[in-house]
Protein backbone atom coordinates (compact mmCIF):
# COMPACT_ATOMS: atom_id res chain seq x y z
CA UNK A 1 0.00 0.00 0.00
CA UNK A 2 2.95 1.86 0.95
CA UNK A 3 4.87 1.39 -1.81
CA UNK A 4 2.37 2.00 -4.36
CA UNK A 5 1.39 5.76 -2.60
CA UNK A 6 5.27 6.35 -3.27
CA UNK A 7 5.53 4.88 -6.34
CA UNK A 8 2.42 6.80 -7.24
CA UNK A 9 3.71 10.22 -6.49
CA UNK A 10 6.64 9.15 -8.39
CA UNK A 11 5.20 7.88 -11.89
CA UNK A 12 2.96 11.26 -11.38
CA UNK A 13 5.81 13.67 -12.41
CA UNK A 14 6.90 14.21 -15.77
CA UNK A 15 9.06 16.81 -15.84
CA UNK A 16 12.90 15.74 -16.77
CA UNK A 17 15.49 17.82 -15.56
CA UNK A 18 19.23 17.89 -16.16
CA UNK A 19 21.62 16.49 -13.47
CA UNK A 20 23.98 19.21 -13.23
CA UNK A 21 23.33 22.56 -11.30
CA UNK A 22 24.99 25.30 -8.98
CA UNK A 23 22.71 26.22 -6.55
CA UNK A 24 22.98 29.08 -4.06
CA UNK A 25 21.18 27.92 -0.19
CA UNK A 26 18.31 30.34 0.52
CA UNK A 27 16.80 31.18 2.88
CA UNK A 28 13.74 28.59 2.18
CA UNK A 29 15.11 26.00 0.57
CA UNK A 30 14.62 22.31 1.17
CA UNK A 31 18.28 22.07 2.53
CA UNK A 32 17.53 24.03 5.52
CA UNK A 33 14.21 23.34 5.82
CA UNK A 34 14.67 19.58 6.60
CA UNK A 35 18.16 20.14 8.97
CA UNK A 36 20.91 21.07 7.01
CA UNK A 37 23.89 19.12 6.48
CA UNK A 38 22.81 16.94 9.66
CA UNK A 39 19.31 16.38 7.84
CA UNK A 40 21.33 15.71 4.47
CA UNK A 41 23.53 13.00 6.26
CA UNK A 42 20.83 11.38 8.09
CA UNK A 43 18.79 10.65 4.96
CA UNK A 44 21.96 9.10 3.72
CA UNK A 45 22.94 7.54 5.81
CA UNK A 46 19.07 5.91 6.19
CA UNK A 47 19.30 5.49 2.06
CA UNK A 48 22.28 3.66 2.33
CA UNK A 49 20.54 1.34 4.77
CA UNK A 50 17.01 0.80 3.24
CA UNK A 51 19.55 -0.04 -0.41
CA UNK A 52 22.02 -2.52 1.31
CA UNK A 53 18.41 -4.04 2.74
CA UNK A 54 16.82 -4.51 -0.97
CA UNK A 55 17.64 -7.33 -2.67
CA UNK A 56 17.49 -6.47 -6.06
CA UNK A 57 19.28 -3.08 -5.43
CA UNK A 58 21.92 -4.66 -2.96
CA UNK A 59 23.46 -6.77 -5.25
CA UNK A 60 24.80 -3.63 -7.07
CA UNK A 61 26.25 -2.65 -4.10
CA UNK A 62 28.93 -5.54 -4.44
CA UNK A 63 31.42 -3.33 -5.94
CA UNK A 64 32.13 -1.19 -3.09
CA UNK A 65 35.92 -1.62 -1.52
CA UNK A 66 36.86 -3.59 -4.60
CA UNK A 67 39.44 -2.03 -6.39
CA UNK A 68 38.59 0.50 -8.79
CA UNK A 69 35.60 1.27 -7.10
CA UNK A 70 34.25 3.57 -4.72
CA UNK A 71 34.66 3.10 -0.64
CA UNK A 72 31.67 3.58 1.52
CA UNK A 73 32.98 6.41 2.51
CA UNK A 74 33.34 8.00 -0.73
CA UNK A 75 29.76 7.08 -1.74
CA UNK A 76 28.21 8.16 1.51
CA UNK A 77 30.54 11.53 0.81
CA UNK A 78 29.03 12.44 -2.52
CA UNK A 79 25.85 11.36 -2.22
CA UNK A 80 26.03 14.24 0.45
CA UNK A 81 27.36 16.75 -1.95
CA UNK A 82 24.45 15.57 -4.42
CA UNK A 83 21.75 15.40 -1.68
CA UNK A 84 22.76 19.07 -0.55
CA UNK A 85 22.70 20.22 -4.27
CA UNK A 86 19.43 18.63 -4.79
CA UNK A 87 17.68 20.44 -2.12
CA UNK A 88 19.43 23.88 -2.23
CA UNK A 89 22.53 23.80 -0.51
CA UNK A 90 25.88 24.99 -1.42
CA UNK A 91 27.78 23.56 -3.77
CA UNK A 92 27.96 22.09 -7.05
CA UNK A 93 27.31 18.39 -8.51
CA UNK A 94 29.32 16.57 -9.90
CA UNK A 95 32.70 18.39 -7.40
CA UNK A 96 34.47 18.02 -4.74
CA UNK A 97 33.11 16.46 -1.74
CA UNK A 98 34.94 17.57 1.71
CA UNK A 99 32.00 15.69 3.86
CA UNK A 100 32.56 12.49 5.73
CA UNK A 101 36.05 11.41 6.33
CA UNK A 102 37.20 12.53 2.70
CA UNK A 103 40.49 13.41 2.07
CA UNK A 104 42.28 16.88 2.70
CA UNK A 105 42.07 17.19 -1.29
CA UNK A 106 38.05 15.84 -0.98
CA UNK A 107 36.70 13.29 -3.38
CA UNK A 108 36.34 14.14 -6.66
CA UNK A 109 32.56 12.91 -7.60
CA UNK A 110 32.14 11.60 -10.86
CA UNK A 111 28.67 12.23 -13.08
CA UNK A 112 26.18 10.22 -12.93
CA UNK A 113 27.08 8.56 -16.49
CA UNK A 114 30.65 7.81 -15.20
CA UNK A 115 29.39 6.56 -11.83
CA UNK A 116 27.32 4.07 -12.65
CA UNK A 117 28.70 3.19 -16.38
CA UNK A 118 30.28 -0.39 -15.18
CA UNK A 119 26.94 -1.63 -13.18
CA UNK A 120 24.98 -2.94 -15.77
CA UNK A 121 21.52 -1.26 -14.11
CA UNK A 122 18.52 -1.89 -15.37
CA UNK A 123 15.48 -0.21 -15.22
CA UNK A 124 13.60 -2.42 -12.57
CA UNK A 125 16.78 -1.64 -10.19
CA UNK A 126 16.46 2.29 -11.04
CA UNK A 127 12.97 2.09 -9.95
CA UNK A 128 13.39 -0.08 -7.00
CA UNK A 129 16.49 2.79 -5.94
CA UNK A 130 14.12 5.69 -6.34
CA UNK A 131 11.29 4.22 -4.74
CA UNK A 132 13.46 3.49 -1.87
CA UNK A 133 14.51 6.93 -1.99
CA UNK A 134 11.24 8.17 -1.91
CA UNK A 135 10.43 5.79 1.03
CA UNK A 136 12.91 7.46 3.47
CA UNK A 137 12.68 11.07 2.22
CA UNK A 138 9.01 10.42 3.74
CA UNK A 139 9.92 8.54 7.06
CA UNK A 140 12.78 11.23 7.39
CA UNK A 141 9.81 13.47 7.74
CA UNK A 142 9.96 15.34 4.04
CA UNK A 143 6.76 16.66 3.33
CA UNK A 144 4.83 15.07 0.08
CA UNK A 145 4.55 18.15 -1.86
CA UNK A 146 8.62 18.34 -1.33
CA UNK A 147 9.41 14.65 -2.15
CA UNK A 148 7.71 15.58 -5.19
CA UNK A 149 9.74 18.42 -5.90
CA UNK A 150 12.57 16.18 -5.60
CA UNK A 151 11.53 13.63 -7.41
CA UNK A 152 11.66 14.90 -11.06
CA UNK A 153 15.20 15.41 -10.69
CA UNK A 154 16.39 12.06 -9.50
CA UNK A 155 13.94 10.71 -12.14
CA UNK A 156 15.66 12.57 -14.80
CA UNK A 157 19.04 10.81 -14.20
CA UNK A 158 17.34 7.09 -15.37
CA UNK A 159 19.18 7.47 -18.87
CA UNK A 160 22.66 7.99 -17.51
CA UNK A 161 21.68 5.46 -14.77
CA UNK A 162 20.69 2.68 -16.33
CA UNK A 163 22.51 0.64 -19.07
CA UNK A 164 20.87 -2.71 -19.79
CA UNK A 165 18.07 -2.50 -21.13
CA UNK A 166 17.54 -6.07 -22.77
CA UNK A 167 17.01 -8.20 -20.05
CA UNK A 168 18.61 -11.59 -19.70
C1 LIG B 1 18.69 8.64 -8.82
C2 LIG B 1 19.55 7.71 -9.02
C3 LIG B 1 20.95 7.63 -8.46
C4 LIG B 1 21.74 8.56 -7.83
C5 LIG B 1 21.41 10.00 -7.49
C6 LIG B 1 22.99 7.92 -7.51
C7 LIG B 1 24.08 8.54 -6.90
C8 LIG B 1 25.36 7.98 -6.82
C9 LIG B 1 26.55 8.68 -6.40
C10 LIG B 1 26.62 10.13 -5.96
C11 LIG B 1 27.58 7.81 -6.50
C12 LIG B 1 29.05 8.09 -6.17
C13 LIG B 1 29.80 8.65 -7.38
C14 LIG B 1 31.28 8.78 -7.14
O1 LIG B 1 31.84 8.03 -6.33
O2 LIG B 1 31.93 9.62 -7.78
C15 LIG B 1 27.03 6.55 -6.94
C16 LIG B 1 27.73 5.38 -7.10
C17 LIG B 1 27.14 4.15 -7.19
N1 LIG B 1 25.82 3.89 -7.42
FE1 LIG B 1 24.39 5.26 -7.70
N2 LIG B 1 22.93 6.63 -7.91
C18 LIG B 1 21.70 6.41 -8.49
C19 LIG B 1 21.23 5.23 -8.99
C20 LIG B 1 21.80 4.01 -8.73
C21 LIG B 1 21.18 2.72 -8.94
C22 LIG B 1 19.79 2.54 -9.53
C23 LIG B 1 22.06 1.79 -8.51
C24 LIG B 1 21.92 0.28 -8.48
C25 LIG B 1 20.78 -0.34 -8.46
C26 LIG B 1 23.26 2.48 -8.06
C27 LIG B 1 24.40 1.88 -7.60
C28 LIG B 1 25.60 2.54 -7.39
C29 LIG B 1 26.88 1.87 -7.13
C30 LIG B 1 27.10 0.37 -7.01
C31 LIG B 1 27.84 2.88 -7.02
C32 LIG B 1 29.36 2.69 -6.79
C33 LIG B 1 30.01 2.63 -8.18
C34 LIG B 1 31.47 2.22 -8.13
O3 LIG B 1 32.09 2.28 -7.08
O4 LIG B 1 32.00 1.85 -9.20
N3 LIG B 1 23.05 3.82 -8.22
N4 LIG B 1 25.68 6.69 -7.13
Amino acid sequence: MFKVGVLSIISMIFVVRAFSYDLDASSGSLYDKYGGQAGVQKIVDESVVALLADPTVASYYVVIGQSGHDTADRLKSCLDLQFTVLMGGLGKYPGVSHYRNAPKRGYTCENMKVAHSDLGINNQAFDQFVMILGSVLQRAGVDRKDVDILAPTLLGLRSDVVTKTILP
